[in-house]
């Protein structure tokens, strides 16, 4: 039987570490600065270079979130890794700079009632929006990622047109942001969607511009994540052991487990900087951080060390 599948995998891929933000924003129970920054430290010692901080959002939309000046400020000076938050407006954007922060993420939804319950817009309000904060951002020197959410599904719409997506990720990229991060923010894809998903936009985007942020709440994004690798993505998002889910997302579990990731990649020979040993440290201090059991399966059951038969 013949497959190509698999044959031309790449040497390394970058791996974007989201479970500060994406992972601790739905816990309900207030989490200590210094729990935060304990975690923080972890994924730091686990050689994760890219991680998503926080959000500087409105502190009521996202109350875990409202200390992010004072988290940034405990590990400022940390010149191994690149930290980054999301920004959904002028506000957010003021707040960032003056935190020193250097690069911020964009956020909108490719469809319209999940742009509107997370962000209270339109999504042309939030194109617009962003029009007036990423060019004063990019002038500040700052490097700004975006996210488009919902491209695989939306928990009140249901089936997204992958082409209002690409319309939207497109103007995104115009407007100066580096990279757009395609979210299954419900877990909902499938690995041949993925495929259509990606064959549409990689005839228009240049795959280095690209990035997956793949809930698993069904499992499923460990597979499109393989997918994404095969079609060309170099990027992928993750959270320790599991960790999290959208607050604007019924039903919404966390992104892809960076162990789980870290663990395939390296068992199929691509490298991605990351130390899984420590990894599995992390995951423990974040179950300990919040107080409860991850799902993440590698989290759980350890990896497999090969040994020659
Ligand atoms: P709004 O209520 O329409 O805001 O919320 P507003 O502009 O009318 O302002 C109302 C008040 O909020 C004002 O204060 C503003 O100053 C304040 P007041 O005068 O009433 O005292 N305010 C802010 N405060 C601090 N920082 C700010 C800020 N902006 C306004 N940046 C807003 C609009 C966008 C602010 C709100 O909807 C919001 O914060 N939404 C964020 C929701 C969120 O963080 N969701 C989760 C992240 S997205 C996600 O998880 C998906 C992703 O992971 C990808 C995927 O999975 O697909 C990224
Ligand atoms: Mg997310």
């Amino acid at each position: 039987m013949k497959s190509q599948m698999l044959d031309e995998l790449p040497d390394r891929v970058s791996i974007y570490e989201v479970s500060p933000r994406d992972g601790l924003q739905n816990e309900a129970k207030p989490i200590a600065l210094e729990a935060k920054q304990r975690l923080v430290d972890a994924l730091i010692a686990a050689k994760l270079e890219r991680i998503e901080l926080t959000s500087f959002v409105s502190p009521r939309w996202i109350p875990q979130l409202a200390d992010a000046e004072q988290l940034i400020e405990r590990l400022a000076g940390r010149s191994d890794v690149t930290f980054s938050a999301l920004c959904p407006n002028a506000t957010g954007f003021e707040r960032a700079k003056a935190s020193g922060l250097r690069e911020i993420a964009v956020f909108l939804s490719a469809s319209e009632t999940h742009n509107r319950k997370n962000t209270n817009k339109s999504i042309a309000r939030s194109l617009s929006v962003f029009s007036e904060v990423v060019p004063p951002a990019l002038e500040a020197g700052m490097r700004v990622r975006a996210y488009v959410s919902t491209v695989w599904g939306c928990p009140y719409e249901g089936d997204v047109d992958p082409r209002r997506a690409l319309e939207i990720a497109r103007q995104l990229l115009d407007l100066g942001c580096y990279q757009v991060s395609l979210g299954d923010t419900i877990g909902v894809g499938n690995p041949l969607q993925t495929r259509r998903i990606l064959s549409l936009f990689s005839a228009e985007i240049p795959t280095q511009r690209l990035a997956l942020h793949m809930h698993d709440t069904r499992g499923t994004a460990l597979a499109n994540a393989l997918v994404g690798l095969e079609m060309g993505i170099r990027d992928f998002d993750a959270s320790i052991a599991g960790l999290g889910g959208c607050p604007y997302a019924p039903g919404a579990a966390g992104n892809l487990a960076t162990e789980d990731l870290v663990n395939m990649l390296h068992g199929m020979g691509v490298k991605t900087g990351v130390d899984l040993d420590k990894l599995m440290d992390a995951g423990k201090i974040a179950e300990d951080v919040i107080g409860r059991k991850l799902p993440g399966k590698v989290h759980q059951a350890g990896p497999f060390v090969r040994r020659p038969a």
